[in-house]
Order: C-alpha cells, then sequence, then structure tokens
C-alpha cells in the first residue's frame, strides 16, 4: 500500500483528498495543526479516524522532520497553508512563516526522506492582477494581499526546486497546481462565501457580504481531488509541471452563487450587501484551464450542480451524525 503524505490534512480540501485517497487503498499520513470545529467535515466523515495524524507546525523543522523520517512518504501533497485574504492583512508575519517557510521545509524533507514526488497546491491568486484577460500558467506571479504573494512565493520556490531545472542537486518532481475557488460540503473558514452562508443559515441571522460584484473561478473540490489522483498515477514527465485548475465558465459572481444557493433553501437566508473592509482583493479573477484539460480528464460540471451537491452535503450534515458514506457516495457519483 502507497504512503501518502499530506500537509494539511484536516483542513476543507485536504479532507476531501484524504477521504478519497484512503477509499482507494492508500495510506494516509496527515500533517496539519489541530481542526477545532466539530461539523467540520474532517470530523463529520470521520477523516480525523481514518488518517495518522501528526500535529505539527510545518514552519518547525525539526518536529516535521520527525514525522518524515517514520513515514519516508511515496508521495507528499502540500496542502497545508494559512489560506485566508483577511487573516494574511492581520496577521502577515504568520501567513508568510506557514507558506514560504513552511513550504520550503515541506519541500527539502520531501527531498531527503521521500520518493520526491510532490504536488504543490498554491492557488489562482499567484497572478499579477490582470482583470481583463483569463490567466494562463506563463503569465506574470505577484499577488497583491500577503496570502496572494505568499503562495505566489511558495509557487517559485516549487518551480525553482523541481528536477527539470536544478537536475542532478534535486530529486524533487514537482508538479504545481494553481486552482480557483472551491466549493464543497464541510468547509467552515472565516470570512468563505459558502461558510458564511451556512452560518447565517443555521444562527438564523442576516449574511452580510462584502463585494457581491466579485467574479471567481468557482468549482467543486471533487474536480481538484479527481485531478490529484490522475497525476499521481501519472509517471509520465509531463506531469511534473504547472497547470491552472478551474471551470470552463470563470464568470460567475458571489451574488449569483448565493441567489442560486438560498433558492434551494427557499430563500430562507436574508442576504445584506455592506462595504465593511477596506482590505484590496481582486474583482474579476478568470483562469485559463486548456493546459491541463489537456493532460487530466476534468469532470468539471455546471456550477447549478456543485452547488446543488454542496447543499446538500451541508443541510444533510446538520441532521446525520457520520457523513462518511454520503460524502463517499458524492464523490464516486461525480467522477
Ligand atoms: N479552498 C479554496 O478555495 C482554495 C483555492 C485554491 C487554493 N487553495 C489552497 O488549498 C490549500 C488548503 O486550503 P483549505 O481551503 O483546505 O484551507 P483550510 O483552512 O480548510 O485548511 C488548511 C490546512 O492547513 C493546516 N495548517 C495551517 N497552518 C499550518 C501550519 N503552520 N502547520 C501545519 N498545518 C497548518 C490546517 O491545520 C488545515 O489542515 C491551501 O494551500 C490553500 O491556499 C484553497
Amino acid at each position: 500500500m502507497q504512503k501518502i503524505l499530506i500537509t494539511g490534512h484536516s483542513g476543507f480540501v485536504g479532507s476531501w483528498l484524504s477521504l478519497y485517497l484512503s477509499s482507494k487503498k492508500y495510506k494516509i499520513y496527515g500533517v496539519s495543526l489541530k481542526n477545532h470545529h466539530n461539523n467540520h467535515i474532517f470530523y463529520k466523515a470521520n477523516v480525523n479516524k481514518i488518517c495518522n495524524n501528526h500535529i505539527v507546525d510545518i514552519s518547525n523543522y525539526n518536529k516535521l522532520e520527525n514525522v518524515f523520517k517514520k513515514v519516508k512518504p511515496d508521495y507528499v501533497i502540500h496542502l497545508a497553508a494559512q489560506p485566508l485574504v483577511i487573516n494574511s492583512y492581520l496577521d502577515p508575519i504568520n501567513t508568510f512563516k506557514t507558506n514560504i517557510i513552511g513550504t520550503l521545509n515541506v519541500l527539502e524533507l520531501a527531498n531527503l526522506y521521500s520518493s520526491g514526488k510532490l504536488i504543490n497546491f498554491t492557488s489562482d491568486k499567484v497572478y499579477k492582477k490582470n482583470e481583463k484577460k483569463s490567466l494562463k500558467e506563463n503569465d506574470y506571479l505577484g499577488g497583491y494581499d500577503p496570502y496572494s504573494l505568499s503562495k505566489s512565493c511558495s509557487d517559485l520556490i516549487g518551480q525553482c526546486l523541481n528536477v527539470n531545472k536544478l537536475k542532478n542537486n534535486s530529486r524533487l518532481k514537482i508538479t504545481t497546481l494553481r486552482c480557483g475557488n472551491l466549493i464543497g460540503g464541510g468547509d467552515w473558514c472565516e470570512n468563505r462565501i459558502i461558510p458564511d452562508y451556512f452560518r447565517s443559515y443555521i444562527n438564523k441571522k442576516t449574511l452580510i457580504i462584502r463585494n457581491p460584484k466579485s467574479i471567481r473561478p468557482w468549482q467543486h473540490v471533487i474536480n481538484s481531488i479527481n485531478i490529484i489522483k490522475q497525476i499521481m498515477s501519472l509517471e509520465h514527465k509531463n506531469v511534473y509541471d504547472t497547470f491552472n485548475i478551474g471551470p470552463n465558465n470563470s464568470k460567475i459572481s458571489v451574488n449569483k452563487i448565493l441567489n442560486k444557493l438560498n433558492n434551494f433553501n427557499n430563500n430562507l437566508v436574508k442576504i445584506k450587501i455592506k462595504k465593511l473592509s477596506s482590505y484590496q482583493e481582486t474583482k474579476n479573477l478568470k483562469l485559463n484551464n486548456l493546459k491541463s484539460k489537456k493532460i487530466f480528464k476534468t469532470k468539471s460540471k455546471s456550477i447549478n450542480f456543485d452547488l446543488k451537491l454542496t447543499n446538500d452535503w451541508y443541510v444533510n450534515s446538520f441532521n446525520k451524525k457520520n457523513m462518511y458514506d454520503f460524502t463517499l457516495k458524492q464523490i464516486e457519483d461525480y467522477i
């Protein structure tokens, strides 16, 4: 059985990925900080029980080295990050430390103690701001806010240490994935539109939104975990490259997302628009997905389909104790 080390396995993307890969008979070792949210998919779908959990800060080299030495993984998937724009303005030092030093530590230790095959999960926000075009992999990097910039750095570090560039000095075979905004059940991060909607839903409180007109490349998290699984099975050198992962239609606004979601729930949630913060965020972000579509079999569905799955997950999770089978069924049906 192959041993997969996933950093950030207790988070939203990490939980979906860990569950899926463990159902495909991979042995999952996770490195994360403690997850404190009881309704999170990590607990609701028993991800905490199916993984070997290591509560370790990735910016602590020595503690992380102990895990790598013990596990000696066949594959490393690096997701752990401080992933929120507003939090990055509030605490840039922690954001840079986790997302840059943490990435360096993970890559160095993967080079020393793993097979060298690694997926670095960065973001669509790594690009230098350009709201007019659909961003391609060879466009300039340079994120605007501390989170985006830290992910640009993580992305460039991965490209720099990749075997394709450093030849004999690196064993690392790195695939960099720049994903658009991911949706799906069980995410409870602050200041993300879907978790915010469901916080208002259960607390029966008005949802205040900041930027209703912002356009993002929304897609279901299952699309990205399906691509990760394909990368792990493809041994070809073309895979150790950089790819945008995004939907075919990137023109959906926050407003549209919320209206569609609220339609499923008989407009239960009251929504108010209020300019709350002065934090700068990109208004239009469009990703060009043609390069990844040439190599991977993507399973993108319509935004209505993705939102329906997401809504079903949350609404069921409020009544059901165990969402393990439900989540796996959503994944299998989708793929
Ligand atoms: N969710 C999205 O829409 C999206 C889109 C593009 C890229 N990403 C990227 O995907 C990755 C996962 O994001 P997510 O949405 O699951 O976020 P999340 O907040 O749900 O999960 C983050 C994970 O990282 C771990 N972590 C944070 N700081 C750590 C540290 N110092 N040491 C060890 N572990 C630490 C957390 O414990 C958690 O397991 C991030 O790299 C993020 O930048 C997310």
